[in-house]
């Protein structure tokens, strides 16, 4: 038996997840699973974006499955984003973003825990500097390369590196240094480097050429939703967040306050991080048969519809 919380977050969240438990419930799997509260507005109703008794849920389940926050544009005082705190409280040092469709078949290992997210942003000057520190540690390198090389072994044997060290010498120039190095554990990979922006214009024009990317993490946040437009929309795109903490599950997309309440979001993103959860609780087999089913359904445009078509192929 495992143990699995579920958050539906802010706006869609609210109603991808709830499919995603139908569909769960329907594979007979033995999960027990559990709602908990977390996103923007449980920050508005209580002042706080993650409960105690949520992350107390969080701590001992086996997974999670999240939905959805929205994140403001502007500061809110006393706002962290769930999404975000989870991931740094639970140590998912690695997010994984597959990409699939056609002959296109890749996976974006994003580092998740430093970079531009250090959270070290301040202003000075009267507001009139504003200033972030991007830290890139060789510790969150080594172990971010690592988990794309050994996936990259079960996969295509490819790795591509991303980063910007002709600019970035030090940060980037770290992080490339340290990935080479990690590689060359790997004598079985094939190894190359991209630069970030020259990588955004392979990858729309030869995407399929790529199997494993990893890279720092806002690099990774916006390669991973060009990826998603490349194959599908974000409609199909889930992710994994592991590390040495339980395992969080959510789709790429955000919270789509412009669709919210209206029945009509896409819930198969969700239902492929339902996947990925699956495989990481040792249910392969189930994993494989959900992804595939997902694949093989269209989205009629209206959330319960879909989700029963899903159902109904199971
Ligand atoms: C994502 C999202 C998040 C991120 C936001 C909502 C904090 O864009 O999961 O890709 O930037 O990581
Ligand atoms: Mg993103």
């Amino acid at each position: 038996m495992h143990t699995v919380t579920l958050i539906n977050g802010d706006g869609i969240g609210a109603e991808v997840i709830p499919a995603t438990e139908q569909v769960l419930r329907a594979m007979n799997l033995p999960l027990q699973l559990r709602y908990a509260d977390a996103g923007f507005g449980t920050f508005q109703k209580i002042g706080d974006a993650l409960p105690k008794e949520t992350i107390a849920l969080c701590e001992s389940s086996d997974a999670i499955l999240f939905g959805a926050t929205q994140s403001p544009m502007e500061k809110v005082d006393g706002y962290i984003s769930p999404i975000l705190n989870l991931r740094r409280r639970l140590n998912l040092y690695a997010n994984l973003r597959p990409a699939k469709r056609g002959d296109i078949d890749m996976l974006i290992v994003r580092e998740n825990t430093e970079g531009m997210y250090s959270g070290r942003e301040r202003v000075e000057a009267d507001g009139q500097i504003a200033i972030l520190e991007r830290v890139i540690t060789v510790g969150a390198s080594e172990r971010i390369t690592k988990v794309a090389c050994e996936q990259a072994m079960s996969r295509r044997r490819k790795v591509t590196i991303v980063h910007k060290a002709n600019v970035l010498k030090e940060t980037c120039g770290l992080f490339r240094r340290v990935a080479f190095d990690v590689a060359k554990d790997y004598p079985d990979l094939q190894v190359e480097e991209l630069l970030i922006d020259a990588m955004a214009m392979h990858m729309v024009q030869r995407p399929h050429d790529f199997d494993v990317i990893v890279t720092t993490n806002l690099f990774g946040d916006i390669l991973s939703d060009l990826a998603a437009g490349l194959t599908g929309g974000l409609g199909i795109a889930p992710s994994a967040n592991i590390g040495s903490g339980v395992g969080v599950f959510e789709p790429v997309h955000g919270s789509a306050p412009d669709i919210a309440g209206k029945g009509i979001a896409d819930p198969r993103a969700a239902f492929l991080s339902a996947s990925m959860m699956l495989s990481y609780l040792g249910y392969v087999d189930d994993a494989e048969k959900l992804r595939r089913v997902v694949y093989d359904t269209a989205h009629t445009g209206n959330t319960t519809d879909t989700t029963h078509a899903v159902i109904a192929a199971l």
